[in-house]
């Protein structure tokens, strides 16, 4: 399924709701580029509100108590929070620059489609449930994945957040403000995220582990660790045509060599590396440039590995640069440490979801709001099978079966953990 969707009978889980077809057809235009055919979907801009009142509209159609909490995450609760213990489900609906329909959306549609699936099967839970939209999970914007869920989990703090801007020099509070969200609320929420006995974040494989084994459906073990760091190479601006080429102090030589320095590094230590954004100022056809920014994303399986990846990228462009004349900084801006998922839960849901045979258990480089929950909370993930392992592309795909499978794995889930 590229933009389809699998159908589901389920009725709402209170008498209302679309099902998955319904939820997947509504959702499908909201921010999707004409000409790339990828979703552009970024924090408290446009199509994120247009997405957020889908979400508010999915939870009232089924009776569910709506609710933003203060780091402007969006919750569907049925059941009294207040009870504790709740289990909570759901993702993100934001996209990164041309993205694919399934990564974040996938586990916030499956979330209700379960929901609606416990409620048709006759499961009452006795447990507080939800469905949760983490707002700006990726980072696009303003640059620092899952700020809604490392606001919650305190992971960020109120100060750096507002010091957050995207390219355009709009602050996140800001942003939030023009969305109609109160910014000065925004905080460390510890009495939420005491309520809540597990979350289960359902979402597409972002490679091609499940696939390969014929698994429909897998549980996550781990995140890799991960980071963002901004590498700012200043020369000196100057006319292409006129200036020879010994007198110049050229960043995009030093930028570029940097480059082909990291995938050197990265497949020597059997980790990630990729520059995957630049900018270039004055970024004229005809001028040398003065200063080339590039954003460098890396990850490996332990913390060790990738802080010596990182330092040996670092000192390439420190060495290189020496000899072209310009000046390299660096700055991290994020980093997240290696995220194990509970093995209790874990294991619990590979029995839940596959009783018979055991369910497969992987670890993922991508990052996840369940990443940053998980030193708060019991946390884990469903995987859903993606044919090609395209992710962060309009390419992203899945299977109607597969989809309809996860949300029948997610339903079992919930009714194992909610319904006892
Ligand atoms: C989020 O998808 C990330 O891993 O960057
Ligand atoms: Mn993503
Ligand atoms: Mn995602």
């Amino acid at each position: 399924m590229t933009g389809g969707a699998p159908g589901t009978t389920a009725p709402g889980t209170t008498g209302g709701g679309t099902g998955f077809h319904g939820m997947w057809r509504d959702l499908l235009p909201i921010g999707r580029h004409e000409r790339s055919g990828g979703y552009r979907r970024y924090a408290w801009a446009a199509a994120d509100t247009d997405c957020r009142a889908w979400f508010r509209q999915e939870a009232t159609a089924r009776g569910l108590a709506y609710e933003v909490d203060r780091n402007g995450n969006q919750w569907a609760w049925l059941g009294d929070p207040s009870q504790g213990g709740a289990v909570v489900t759901g993702s993100h609906l934001d996209s990164v620059p041309d993205g694919g329909a399934f990564d974040g959306p996938l586990g916030v549609v499956s979330a209700f489609a379960a929901l609606d699936e416990l409620w048709a099967r006759g499961a009452r839970p006795a447990a507080p449930l939800a469905v949760v939209n983490f707002g700006d999970e990726e980072g696009a914007r303003f640059g620092l994945a899952c700020v809604g869920s490392r606001l919650t989990a305190g992971q960020l703090t109120p100060r750096q957040a507002h010091e957050l801007r995207d390219a355009d020099g709009v602050s996140l509070p800001q942003a939030m403000e023009a969305a109609g969200h109160d910014p000065d609320a925004i905080g460390p929420d510890p009495e939420r995220l005491a309520r809540i006995g597990a979350f289960v974040e359902l979402h597409i494989e972002q490679g091609r582990a499940l696939d390969l084994g014929g698994h429909p459906v897998g549980v996550a073990s781990a995140i890799w660790p991960h980071g963002r760091w901004r590498f700012d190479f200043h020369g000196e601006a100057n006319h292409a045509g006129t200036t020879r080429l010994e007198d110049r102090r050229d960043p995009m030589l030093t930028y570029a060599t940097t480059v082909l320095a990291a995938r050197k590094k990265a497949r020597l230590a059997g980790a990630l590396a990729t520059f995957g954004k630049v900018a270039v100022e004055p970024n004229g056809v005809n001028a040398i440039p003065s200063l080339v920014r590039g954003w460098l994303d890396s990850r490996a399986a332990d913390e060790d590995t990738l802080a010596a990846v990182v330092a040996a990228i670092e000192q390439a462009a420190h060495e290189r640069g020496a000899r072209d004349g310009v000046d390299v900084r660096v700055t991290r801006e994020s980093f997240t440490p290696v995220v194990e998922f509970a093995h209790e839960l874990r294991d619990t849901l590979a029995g839940l979801v596959s009783p018979d045979a055991p369910a497969p258990v992987l670890p993922t480089g991508a990052g996840h709001d369940a990443g940053i929950l998980s030193a708060a909370v019991p946390t884990a993930m469903l995987f859903v099978r993606n044919p090609t392992g395209v992710s962060h592309s309009p390419a992203e795909s899945a299977a109607e079966d597969d989809c309809t499978a996860g949300v029948t794995a997610l339903a079992d889930v919930l009714e194992g953990l909610a319904c006892r």
